[in-house]
């Protein structure tokens, strides 16, 4: 039996009321309450949950925040349910565990569901702690971390669980762009109980412990035919590779924790904090290690390079902390700091799909901006990109609505914007990755960019379709007439001296001086002030 009997036994007895005349015995008194409400079942749930290899609710708070922060909040709430029985069952706290802690010295809200208490489902007192602490936390301006591990609302409880839900919700939206908001799934996350942590800003799963879905295999197979499992339908590897719903996976329970606190390194406390500032050595000299970029760009236009490297030779200590590594690769996004503080990196990556955007990559980088942009950090855009994919399946999915969302955010965007072409920026892409046009502050561009309607060999194909034509009737070499042909496009269309000379790009300077420019142009660009026109709130293409 667990300590809530006990508890029950106590209040409601009255031949047996304890003698609490006097301090020492009231004190005893919280103490064995205490050991009733916490100890006793923390016991239990940690039988539990390591016979299935999981951590309790208050260990994975333990190790999330900063050793011994941790103070509960509401660990004597109990339900007050009498349907099925459950008047019978008040357990101390209900199926969630709430408070603040620090981490890195920083207070943060947590809230983490307990399991081994009903299934961790949500009823009235167990969604009235979630909410108190959202409230907190908004209130006070630090971030929130829910850790999700619950069979979603409580069966039991009808209406009033559902009603949790909502409130929870609104609270998700509310906060959304006041306080970072960070979602760690460590179990079942089903049904309308998936949306909470949707609203959230970083959705972190489980290899193999945790699933997200509205509706479950059962239902699917009921209502569709289909068979699927719960892992293909919702695991950590789905989310995070196909559906983008999950922004890193973790390995197993410490990693999810340790990527929460890294990714909190990163982010102010909430929007009106300053970014949090770390002590660097910076070195304003071009470094013997900056040189590594002078020869990154091949000589062939068409051959790839991973631009990781690029993002490590930028950012301090070459930290650079990806978000969504697995979806849409062919974007690459995270944070990283340049001279102690955080920066927004979004990098077109040459190495997947040559690069090219697509819908996916659209909205990864667009939600990404925004972030930041909530959250007055910086954004650093790297630029190779030889247009949008091509293809019926992008038209007909909705490239033209979904993409636009990419232009609209860095629109919208009012943070500092440095922008740098490295290679290709053909078209609209060009115009789409934090061009000056769309509202970026400093743009530069390398001596190996190339910024123009279109690369050289489609120019070629189009606008010199009678010369080939006319060196393959002459039977000259026609590769080598393209080539010509290709190069003097390249000389007096492409080059960024062109795009230099009228200004759209502030400056040409050499790879291995790009980390010294880009932190001096964030130098520049701290104090910047815009603002968009009044209104209540734009409406972005969804
Ligand atoms: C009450 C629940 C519960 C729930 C689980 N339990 N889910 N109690 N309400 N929603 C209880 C079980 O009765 C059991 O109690 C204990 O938790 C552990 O559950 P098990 O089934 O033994 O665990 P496991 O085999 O690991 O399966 C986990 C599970 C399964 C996959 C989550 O419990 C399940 O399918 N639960 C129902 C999920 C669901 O359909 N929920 C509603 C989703 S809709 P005992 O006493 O035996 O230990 C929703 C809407 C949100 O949430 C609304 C938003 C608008």
């Amino acid at each position: 039996s667990n300590g809530a009997t006990t508890a029950d036994a106590r209040v409601e007895s009255v031949t047996d009321t304890p003698d609490l005349s006097t301090t020492a015995a009231k004190i005893a008194d919280l103490r064995a309450r205490f050991d009733e409400a916490v100890v006793q079942p923390e016991k239990i749930a940690q039988q539990k949950q390591h016979a299935k290899g999981k951590m309790t609710a208050r260990e994975r708070i333990e190790l999330l925040v900063d050793n011994g922060s941790f103070v509960e909040f509401d660990e004597y709430v109990r339900h007050r349910t009498t349907a099925f029985g459950m008047d019978r069952n008040r357990p101390y706290g209900d199926s969630v565990v709430t408070g603040i802690g620090t981490i890195h010295g920083r207070t943060v809200a947590v809230y983490s569901q307990d399991f081994t208490t009903f299934g961790g489902s949500l009823g009235e007192v167990s969604g009235d702690k979630i909410i108190k602490i959202m409230e907190f936390a908004l209130t006070s301006g630090m971030p929130v971390v829910g850790i999700l591990d619950s069979g979603g609302a409580r069966i039991q409880e009808g209406v009033l669980a559902l009603s949790k839900y909502g409130e929870i919700f609104k609270m998700n939206t509310r906060s959304s762009g006041v306080i970072p908001q960070i979602s760690i799934i460590m179990g079942p996350a089903a049904g309308g109980a998936v949306y909470g942590p949707a609203l959230t800003d970083f959705v972190i799963m489980v290899d193999k412990t945790s699933q997200m879905f509205v509706t479950g295999p059962d239902v699917i197979k009921t209502v569709t035919g289909e068979d699927v499992g719960m892992e293909e339908l919702g695991g950590a590897y789905t989310h995070n590779t196909r559906s983008g719903v999950a922004h890193y996976l973790a390995s197993d329970e410490d990693d999810a924790l340790d990527y929460a606190r890294t990714l909190l390194s990163f982010l102010p406390d909430n929007n009106m904090a300053e970014l949090p500032g770390y002590a660097a050595d910076f070195d304003w000299e071009t470094t013997d290690a900056d040189q590594r970029l002078n020869t990154i760009i091949p000589d062939s236009p068409n051959q790839p390079y991973d631009i990781h490297t690029v993002i490590e030779h930028v950012v301090d200590e070459g930290d650079f902390l990806e978000v969504q590594p697995l979806f849409a690769p062919n974007i690459v996004i995270g944070f990283g700091r340049i001279e102690g503080r955080s920066v927004g990196i979004i990098a077109n990556q040459p190495s997947q799909m040559a690069g090219t955007l697509n819908i996916e990559a659209g909205e990864k980088a667009s939600r990404f901006v925004r972030f930041c942009d909530s959250f007055s950090i910086p954004i650093v855009t790297l630029v190779d990109v030889p247009g949008y994919l091509p293809g019926t399946d992008q038209e007909w999915t909705g490239v033209i609505r979904r993409g636009a969302k990419l232009i609209y955010a860095y629109a919208e965007a009012t943070v500092p914007l440095v922008t740098v072409i490295l290679r290709k920026a053909y078209g609209g892409a060009y115009i789409v990755m934090g061009s000056k046009q769309l509202g970026a502050d400093v743009n530069l561009a390398w001596p190996t960019a190339e910024i123009a309607v279109m690369g050289g060999q489609g120019a070629v194909n189009i606008l010199y379709r009678g010369e080939i034509k006319k060196a393959e009737e002459n039977g000259e070499d026609v590769a080598a007439v393209r080539t010509r042909l290709a190069n003097e496009y390249t000389y007096s269309v492409t080059s960024p001296f062109l795009a230099a000379e009228r200004g759209e790009i502030d400056g040409v300077i050499e790879p291995a001086n790009t980390r010294v420019a880009i932190a001096k142009a964030l130098r520049a660009l701290k104090g910047k002030r815009a603002d968009l026109p009044p209104k209540k709130h734009g409406n972005i293409p969804l």
